[in-house]
């Protein structure tokens, strides 16, 4: 192992899942301006197709992962045994100074916990924030992620707050913003320069983006029922976008719903998008209505309004300055507010602190101050 101050440092970047390609695409580039940084890209595997991962390095402009695992689908303990097994062969060959992790789907979960047994330092990346909610699969792997991890990277306030509340040292965590921020700033022109609302045949702020994949709301089939209802009562007005997760598209089949999702007329069923024009469609939507985490933070950065069909949130700050707000999934509800929300025009709100697009910066001088 190459340690020091001054000298090199290899960095593993660990990706599994498509809301991690965003985060370590500019962590990836911030390693590769900085001298002292040996960048390598690890990905697990857990999402596998062009449309859940491989479009998104394009778009983003990420190399091709140095290492692919091919974990693929499998149950939460199938997945994660996996993810370990392969990760653990990996840091024996390539031996790191510092395994990075994002977010909190199984793959963070399974390599950080390898990592810190192998004595490699681990860093995680949006670290800190708490739903509050232990059913949820994310909530035990930010648990178990920050508790072990040596660097902590926290996006906002309320994650701060959560890490001293659980005796976390001071010294450890380090307040820098967020990196997928990072990459919304640095691709949003980009962005602005794809065809798909001409594609789709849509005027800016006319259409409401929908997104849905949360286990507690589709694998449910009364919640599944709810999606369909909602999606037909918020259809009737103007026209919903939806590009569909390949769980909740697997879902309207197992439940025998696939035929009344495709009769809803006005409804754009679409397959997963790229990033740039999911970006695009998410900036000049009228509303955005998702059980997403990260989009609660894109929708406020873009001052776009956004209704989260979840009962809490880990992400505090996006509604308490941010366009966000909870909504349970009543399509009664949901229709009646998206209709609202229409009348009030453009949402207002303000870009939580330190989300201005350097976020990934800070966190290597931090590690380069630290390692
Ligand atoms: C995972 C993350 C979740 C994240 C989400 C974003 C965990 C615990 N969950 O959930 O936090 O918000 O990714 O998408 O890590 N499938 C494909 N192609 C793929 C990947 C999956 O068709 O490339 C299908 C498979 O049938 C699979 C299903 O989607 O069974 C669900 O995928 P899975 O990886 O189990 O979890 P996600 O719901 O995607």
């Amino acid at each position: 192992m190459i340690r020091g101050n001054g000298s090199p440092v290899k960095v593993l970047n660990v990706v599994g899942a498509r809301p991690n390609f965003m985060k370590v695409a500019p962590l990836h580039r911030a390693f590769e301006a900085h001298p002292r940084f040996v960048s390598r890209i690890v990905h697990t595997g857990q999402h596998y197709d062009e449309r859940m991962s491989d479009i998104f390095f394009r778009q983003l402009e990420m190399p091709e992962p140095h290492l692919y695992l091919g974990v693929g689908s499998g149950t939460h303990a199938e997945q994660t045994a996996r993810v370990m097994t392969a990760f653990e062969q990996v840091l024996a060959e390539e031996r790191p100074d510092l395994v990075l992790v994002v977010g909190d789907v199984n793959s963070t979960l399974a390599c950080s916990l390898v990592a810190v047994k192998q004595h490699v330092p681990v860093a995680h990346v949006e670290a800190g924030l708490r739903s509050g909610d232990r059913s949820m699969p994310e909530e035990i792997n930010r648990i178990v992620t920050d508790s072990i991890s040596d660097f902590l990277f926290v996006t906002e306030q309320s994650g701060m707050d959560n890490l001293a509340a659980e005796g976390v040292p001071k010294e450890k965590v380090f307040f820098v913003g967020n990196v997928m921020i990072d990459a919304l700033v640095q691709f949003r022109e980009k962005a602005a320069r794809t065809t798909i609302l001409d594609d789709l045949g849509l005027d800016p702020a006319s259409y409401v983006l929908m997104t849905m994949h949360r286990p507690a709301n589709v694998d449910r089939e009364e919640g599944l029922a709810a999606l369909l209802e909602t999606l037909e009562a918020l259809a009737a007005r103007r026209p919903v976008v939806f590009p569909i997760h390949p769980r909740t598209r697997n879902r309207f089949g197992d439940f025998g719903m696939a035929d009344r999702l495709e009769a809803i007329a006005n409804l754009r069923l679409l397959e997963p998008l790229g990033y740039l024009e999911f970006l695009r469609l998410m900036e000049q939507a009228a509303v955005v209505v998702t059980d997403s985490g990260g989009i609660q933070e894109e929708t406020t950065f873009l001052k776009v309004p956004c209704l989260t069909l979840r009962e809490n949130t880990e992400r505090p700050v996006t509604i308490d300055q941010g366009t966000n707000e909870l909504m349970p999934l009543d399509p009664a509800r949901i229709a009646r507010r998206v209709a609202a929300i229409r009348t009030n025009g453009r949402a207002h709100g303000a870009a939580p602190p330190l989300w201005d697009g350097h976020a990934a910066r800070r966190i290597v001088d931090a590690l380069d101050t630290r390692l």
